[in-house]
């Protein structure tokens, strides 16, 4: 019994794992093969990682907790949660040059996050309620450590994904790994 059930949630984990990896392509395709997240690659973020790693890993949490959440009843727009993952935290590219220290850095880069996303929207081509609404999440993303609480369920939901990714990172099973590893493959393929 304990091996049958042990197989069905290997499957199970499989599947969603596959689904998930295909919703992040899908709905960020218009972000991830941009400069700007090539450049992310090369910025590194909480002392292991890079901005890019963890915005993938922010990007694949939050697809989880959003399939979670719509199946108990909420509405939510999965290209705003994976957009504004993926967006959160460009504005901290070139921080050194930027920012006098970390606290700077703490309070200004979600701004700076927010100049990039405008930058990059115009190819997304958002109706102005979903652009709030991504914008918003990546302004609020850094709460309790800035004061204001994210508006929508999409700001809850990076902010939730957000901590996490940390940890994972930290802990060194981010689930960015196996996915940069196909996007270099799709690339090379391509
Ligand atoms: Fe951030
Ligand atoms: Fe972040």
């Amino acid at each position: 019994m304990t091996l049958l059930l042990y197989i069905f949630f290997f499957f199970i984990g499989c599947y969603m794992k596959s689904k998930v990896q295909a919703m992040l392509l899908f709905y960020g395709k218009d972000i991830l093969f941009t400069k700007n997240f090539d450049d992310a690659f090369n910025q590194v973020h909480h002392g292991c990682s890079s901005v890019g790693y963890h915005s993938i890993g922010v990007a694949l949490i939050s697809i989880y907790i959003a399939i979670f959440l719509s199946k108990i009843g909420f509405e939510i727009c999965m290209r705003n949660v994976v957009v504004a993952a993926l967006c959160h935290d460009l504005g901290i590219l070139g921080r050194y040059e930027k920012y006098k220290n970390n606290r700077e850095c703490c309070s200004r880069h979600p701004k700076d996050s927010v100049e990039v996303y405008k930058a990059l929207s115009e190819k997304l081509q958002l109706s102005d309620v979903d652009n709030e609404r991504v914008e918003n999440a990546i302004r609020r993303h850094m709460f309790p450590l800035t004061p204001i609480p994210p508006k929508y369920i999409e700001g809850v939901i990076i902010n939730i994904a957000d901590k996490a990714s940390s940890i994972f990172e930290k802990v060194g099973v981010s689930p960015a790994i196996a996915f940069h590893a196909g996007m270099i493959q799709a690339q090379k393929i391509a």
